[in-house]
Parts: structure tokens; C-alpha cells; sequence
């Protein structure tokens, strides 16, 4: 690693055993450094939401560490992780948008409690709804809208307030491919910003891209780590255990 880098994820000797005895993670090690675009794969089951909650501060490790932009979050207050979850944006699986309200105030809401103008709300807002192929729906409620619409919803809220780091938990998985590249366009548009994207995905049209980096999980532990594809043979067979049932 080049000795000016910063890391923006580092994560230590990380395990995660959920009650009575599920190893969800054991015992990894991974650093993201600001400004990279890393892809989590692997099977169902394999532990990219549970390491993404852990990044995120919404489940504690059972051993070892996470820092997010220098923040130890085993140390940190809770208004400090209050606070530092303003600058990660997260796209979440099961999306977690608020059914009653519209798609715009859904997707304010990142925006209105860094307390961004009305007026670059708005703006910021019809912006992502174009590039989503959203702009009529503005002013639905999100429960009326398809799983593929919600889960748009959820990535513009995810990245509207231009934070630091994305976490995007299979933000492709309801989608079809031209929609897909939709969604591809906007995250490498906030990389190209500055902005550090995690993706946790099994969509091998996303990540087996040139100069993609690529971690893949299984059984709770990292089996491969960042490897690139632009060197890989055409031919190359990823492996059993990326092909999982979607
Ligand atoms: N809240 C939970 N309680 C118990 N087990 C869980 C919980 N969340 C995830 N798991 C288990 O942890 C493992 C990893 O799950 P998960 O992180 O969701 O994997 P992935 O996102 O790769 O499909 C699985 O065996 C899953 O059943
Ligand atoms: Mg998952």
C-alpha cells in the first residue's frame, strides 16, 4: 500500500458469532482505502450483510476491531457514531425506506438531518431521480412502487447527501441489466468524486469488470482478496462458490 493512502474501512482479527453458535464471520482482516471501489462477493450465507452492518455500527464484533475513517467504533460515543453515519451512506438488502412517505421525502432524509438548503434537496433529488429513470415518481409513496423502483429509492437516498463512504448491500438484486448499469453509472460517478463504495453483491455483471477489486467471502472468512480481473483468463471459472442461487 502506498505509504500516502489512507484507509477508510480497517477491519482486524473481525469475528461475529450470533446466538447459540453461528460464525458469521471469524477472525478476518481487510483494509478499504479512501476512494476505492471494492466488491464483497460470495454464496448466500457467507457473511457480506453481516460484515456491512459491522461497518456500519448497527452490530457489534464479537472479536476484534472496526475503524471507519479513524474512528475506532468500539471506542466511539454514541453521538460521535451518531454523527459519523452521516458521512456512510447505506443501501440496505430488504431496502428500509419508509412505506408511507414519497419517494422525494424518502430520499431527503440523509440530506435534511445534515441540514442541506431546501434548495439542494430538491435539486439533488430530481438529479438522482433522472439518472435512476425515477423522475415521475417524485411524489409516490414508496409502498406503491415496484421492488426494483424501491430498491433505486433506496440507493439515491444512500447517496444523496455525498457521503464518504457507500455501503450497498446487493443493490442490484431487483433489477434487470439495463437498469443495472443505471445504478453502475451512479456509483462509479461518486467513486470518480472521491467517495469509497463497499458493494456486497452476487451479480457477476457488476464485479467481473476490468480493474474491479474483488473480496470473496465464505464460510465467514475472506477466500480471496482483491483480485483483479483484467488479469484473469477469459476462460477463468470463479468457482462453486460464487454460483448461488439469487
Ligand atoms: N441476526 C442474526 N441472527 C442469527 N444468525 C444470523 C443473523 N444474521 C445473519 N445470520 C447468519 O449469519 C450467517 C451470515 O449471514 P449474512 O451475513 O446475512 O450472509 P450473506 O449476506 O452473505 O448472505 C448466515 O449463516 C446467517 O444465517
Ligand atoms: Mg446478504
Amino acid at each position: 500500500m502506498a505509504t500516502d493512502s489512507k484507509v477508510m474501512v480497517d477491519i482486524t482479527r473481525l469475528s461475529k458469532t450470533y446466538t447459540p453458535n453461528i460464525n458469521a464471520l471469524v477472525d478476518i482482516s481487510l483494509q478499504v482505502e479512501q476512494g476505492e471501489m471494492v466488491f464483497l462477493t460470495g454464496m448466500s450465507g457467507a457473511g457480506k450483510t453481516t460484515l456491512l452492518r459491522l461497518i456500519c455500527g448497527i452490530e457489534h464484533p464479537s472479536k476484534g476491531f472496526v475503524e471507519v475513517d479513524g474512528n475506532d467504533l468500539s471506542k466511539i460515543s454514541r453521538s460521535r457514531l451518531q454523527s459519523l453515519r452521516r458521512h456512510i451512506g447505506v443501501a440496505y438488502q430488504n431496502f428500509k425506506l419508509l412505506p408511507d412517505r414519497t419517494v422525494a421525502q424518502n430520499i431527503a432524509i440523509s440530506m435534511e438531518v445534515a441540514y442541506r438548503s431546501r434548495m439542494f434537496i430538491r435539486k439533488q433529488t430530481k438529479d438522482l431521480l433522472a439518472q435512476l429513470n425515477l423522475e415521475d415518481k417524485y411524489n409516490i409513496k414508496t409502498c406503491k412502487l415496484s421492488r426494483g423502483e424501491q430498491q433505486r429509492v433506496a440507493i439515491a437516498r444512500a447517496v444523496a447527501n455525498k457521503p464518504d463512504l457507500i455501503l450497498a448491500d446487493e443493490p442490484t438484486g431487483n433489477l434487470d441489466a439495463e437498469t443495472t448499469s443505471l445504478v453502475m453509472d451512479l456509483f462509479h460517478r461518486c467513486n470518480l468524486e472521491g467517495t469509497t463504495l463497499l458493494i456486497a453483491t452476487h451479480d457477476k455483471s457488476i464485479y467481473e469488470q476490468p480493474d474491479s477489486k474483488v473480496v470473496r467471502l465464505g464460510g465467514g472468512q475472506i477466500l480471496e482478496d482483491g483480485h483483479d480481473y483484467d488479469d484473469a483468463p477469459a476462460t477463468m471459472d470463479h468457482g462453486a462458490a460464487d454460483r448461488e442461487e439469487s
